[in-house]
C-alpha cells in the first residue's frame, strides 16, 4: 500500500473535479457555475439557481415556469410520510426530522432507475419544506396540514408553513436570497459526504440522508444555530465585547467565525448582512443586531476572524420569526439543490472515493493466544 503525506482535514487538497462551483478564489470569491454570487443574489431567484447548478446552465423562462410548476405540484406528502412525522416526538431536533423524512420518502418513492435522478432531485426540493412545516405544525400545535399551498416560490412556501400564512413580499424575499447564499459550496463536508455515498452507486436518497448527517454539525451547517444562542446571552453591545474576549481567554470556539477555505472573507456574509440589517429596523428584538456587530468587531480585533454565512443568517431567521432549531433544516432545503447537482456530476463521471490511511498503529508482531494476556 502506498501512502502519500498526511494532511488534517484534507486541508488544502484537491479531492475531485467539479464543474458546479468554485469558492476560496482570490481569498474570497464564490461562483456558481461561472456566475459569481453577487449576480446571483442580485437578479436571480433560488428556483432559477437550483436550475443553474443541477443543469448547468441558466433557465430561460419558459423553463423556469415549467420547472416552478413541478415543484408546486409536487408539495403533497405520502400518507406513509405524514404517519412517520406524526410520530418523531416533538422534543426532537428537526434534523432528524429531516434525515428521518427523507430516508421514509426513499422507502415509499424510491429513486429506482437513476434515470429518474432529476425528478428525484425536483422531488426532494418540493419535499423538504413540507416535510419541516407538517412536523413543526403537527408537533407544536397538533394540526395536519395541508402542505400543498399556492405559493408561488419555495421560500414563500416554506415561510408560509411554519407561521401559518403567507410572509409579506420583503419576509419572502430575504428567505429567498438565503436560499441562494446557502445552495452550493464545493467539497465541503455534507456535499463530499453525499459524493462518497453517491460514488458507491447507492441511491440519491442515502446520498442525501448521509449529507443531512454530516450537515448537522456546529462546525458545519449546525453553526448557525449555535451563533444565535451565543447573540442572545447577550443584553448590550458592551457586554458582549467582553463576554468574546473572555471566551478567547478560554480558547471556546466562536460559532459563525472563520472558514476552512476563505482567507479574507466570506463573500456571502455582507449579503446577509445587510438583510439582518434590514430586517432589525421592524422587529422588536432588533437590539441583537448591534450585538452581532459587538461581536464581529470583537472577534477582528482579537483573532483577525471574519464572520462567515452563519453568523449574521442567524439574527435573521431570528427576525424573520424562525426557531432556532429549524435554523439548520432551512440550510438543508437550500443544499438540496447542491447536493443535488453534485450526485448527478459524481454519477456522470464516477469512481470509487477511497484514500489511503497513513498508519500510526504497531509494527507487526506476533499474535498472544488468549490465555498469554
Ligand atoms: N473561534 C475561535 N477561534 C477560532 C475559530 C473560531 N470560530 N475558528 C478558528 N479559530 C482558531 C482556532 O482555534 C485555531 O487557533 P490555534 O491555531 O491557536 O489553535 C486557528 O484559528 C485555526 O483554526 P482551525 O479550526 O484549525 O481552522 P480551520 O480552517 O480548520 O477551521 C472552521 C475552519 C470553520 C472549522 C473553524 O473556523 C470553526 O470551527 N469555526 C466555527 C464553526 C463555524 O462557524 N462553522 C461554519 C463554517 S461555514
Amino acid at each position: 500500500m502506498t501512502t502519500t503525506k498526511n494532511s488534517d482535514g484534507l486541508r488544502g487538497i484537491s479531492a475531485g473535479r467539479t464543474a458546479i462551483c468554485t469558492c476560496g478564489h482570490a481569498g474570497n470569491e464564490l461562483d456558481y457555475r461561472g456566475y459569481s454570487i453577487h449576480d446571483l443574489v442580485a437578479h436571480a431567484s433560488f428556483e432559477e439557481v437550483a436550475w443553474l447548478l443541477v443543469h448547468g446552465e441558466l433557465p430561460n423562462k419558459e423553463t423556469l415556469q415549467d420547472f416552478c410548476g413541478r415543484l408546486k405540484n409536487m408539495r403533497s406528502l405520502p400518507a406513509e410520510v405524514r404517519l412517520t412525522l406524526e410520530n418523531i416526538p416533538k422534543q426532537a431536533h428537526p434534523m432528524d426530522v429531516m434525515r428521518t423524512a427523507c430516508s421514509m420518502l426513499g422507502a415509499v418513492a424510491p429513486e429506482g432507475d437513476m434515470k429518474n435522478q432529476y425528478q428525484t432531485a425536483e422531488r426532494l426540493l418540493a419535499f423538504f419544506p413540507s416535510a419541516l412545516g407538517y412536523w413543526y405544525r403537527f408537533a407544536n400545535h397538533g394540526e395536519r396540514i395541508e402542505t400543498a399551498t399556492d405559493d408561488a416560490t419555495i421560500a414563500g412556501h416554506l415561510l408560509h408553513l411554519i407561521s401559518g400564512t403567507p410572509p409579506s413580499e420583503e419576509k419572502r424575499q430575504a428567505m429567498d436570497t438565503s436560499l441562494i447564499l446557502y445552495a452550493e459550496h464545493e467539497f465541503n463536508a455534507s456535499t463530499f459526504t453525499a459524493r462518497v455515498i453517491t460514488a458507491t452507486l447507492a441511491d440519491f436518497h442515502s446520498a442525501v440522508v448521509g449529507a443531512i448527517g454530516a450537515l448537522r454539525g456546529p462546525l458545519h451547517g449546525g453553526a448557525n444555530e449555535e451563533a444565535m444562542l451565543l447573540i442572545s446571552r447577550f443584553s448590550s453591545p458592551q457586554e458582549a465585547r467582553d463576554g468574546i474576549v473572555q471566551a478567547l481567554a478560554r480558547k471556546d470556539k466562536i460559532m459563525g467565525f472563520g472558514h476552512a477555505v476563505y482567507s479574507i472573507a466570506d463573500p456571502r456574509n455582507e449579503v446577509i448582512k445587510k438583510i439582518s440589517h434590514q430586517l432589525a429596523q421592524q422587529h422588536p428584538d432588533g437590539g441583537l443586531y448591534a450585538i452581532s456587530e459587538a461581536i464581529e468587531e470583537t472577534m477582528w480585533a482579537e483573532k483577525k476572524l471574519f464572520p462567515n454565512l452563519d453568523f449574521y443568517s442567524a439574527t435573521a431567521y431570528h427576525f424573520l420569526g424562525i426557531e432556532v432549531p429549524l435554523f439548520t433544516p432551512l440550510f438543508v432545503i437550500s443544499r438540496t439543490s447542491g447536493w443535488a447537482a453534485h450526485i448527478i456530476e459524481q454519477r456522470g463521471d464516477n469512481r470509487l472515493i477511497r484514500p489511503n490511511a497513513e498508519y500510526i498503529g504497531p509494527a507487526s508482531r506476533a499474535f498472544i493466544p488468549i490465555e498469554k494476556r
